[in-house]
């Protein structure tokens, strides 16, 4: 996968393109992240990238024809056109399965804003509006790494366990289950016996209902989603009584 960020603050990306599972999956060749600077297409001596808006208001508004030229230099640098996202307070809500979509694209375009955002024709030139939440941050840069983050670890062979991501939170309409680790005791606290006993089979029906629990408590919206999709329970089957209690009844 390609991964483009136009961002005014290309430096910001140096230390977060090195390290953990991001600094894995380039060296590893599945990811290829690149920054491209709207500066290079600025207009005039100080290469601006914004103007004042039309109509008056507060700050400068990011131009759309020197944008407009990044993302067409990105687009000729490439095999093919990229998907390009905006990232905007205004844009949908980033999701796991916007994680998952953006994965399986080839090359994704993400595009930071600054100033009081883009000029409103910039919507024009991009296929999908992102947000990261309903909170406005100073540019679109901190949200472009969330969401190579957590789009990154859904590639094939980034993370050494794939398994670790089946049951993770948000990855269907669950969350995780709790998890601990060593020491077994700290201050009072202890761990679930059932996790010591090692029986397989407990230790997921446990998980099992402490997910469900869990999410029924913290996220009532995502458990009422979880409820529509679970299959009907299987009813419990009678038990066929033994010999001796069957005996027992025709003496009655
Ligand atoms: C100060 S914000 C502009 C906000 C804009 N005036 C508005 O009210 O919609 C500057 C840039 O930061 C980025 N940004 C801020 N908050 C964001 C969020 N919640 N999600 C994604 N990008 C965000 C966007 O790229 C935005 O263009």
């Amino acid at each position: 996968m390609r991964v483009t960020v136009v961002t005014l603050f290309p430096e910001l990306f140096g230390t977060f393109a090195e390290v953990s599972f991001v600094g894995r999956a380039r060296t590893q060749g599945t990811l290829v992240l690149e920054t491209k600077n709207p500066r290079d297409h600025g207009l005039g001596k100080h290469k601006s990238v914004d103007d004042t808006p039309y109509g008056g208001g507060s700050g400068m508004v990011m131009r759309v024809d020197v944008l407009t030229a990044a993302l067409e230099a990105v687009d000729a640098a490439a095999a093919a056109p990229a998907h390009r996202v905006l990232l905007t307070p205004q844009g949908a809500p980033f999701s796991q399965s916007s994680a998952k979509a953006l994965s399986e694209k080839e090359h994704v375009v993400l595009v930071c804003g600054r100033y009081e955002g883009f000029d409103e024709r910039v919507r024009s030139f991009v296929h999908e509006e992102i947000s990261l939440g309903d909170f406005v941050m100073t540019g679109g840069e901190v949200a472009a790494m969330a969401i190579i983050e957590s789009t990154v670890r859904l590639l094939k062979g980034v993370l050494g366990n794939p398994e670790s991501t089946h049951e993770e939170s948000h990855q269907g309409s669950l969350l995780e289950y709790s998890q601990y680790t060593r020491p077994a005791e700290f201050r009072g606290l202890g761990v679930p016996d059932v996790l010591k006993e090692g029986h397989h089979l407990k230790i997921a029906a446990h998980r099992k209902s402490e997910r469900e629990e869990r999410t029924q408590a913290r996220r009532p919206d995502l458990y009422a989603r979880y409820l529509q999709t679970k299959p009907p329970e299987k009813p419990k089957k009678a038990k066929r009584p033994n010999k001796a209690q069957a005996a027992k009844k025709g003496d009655e």
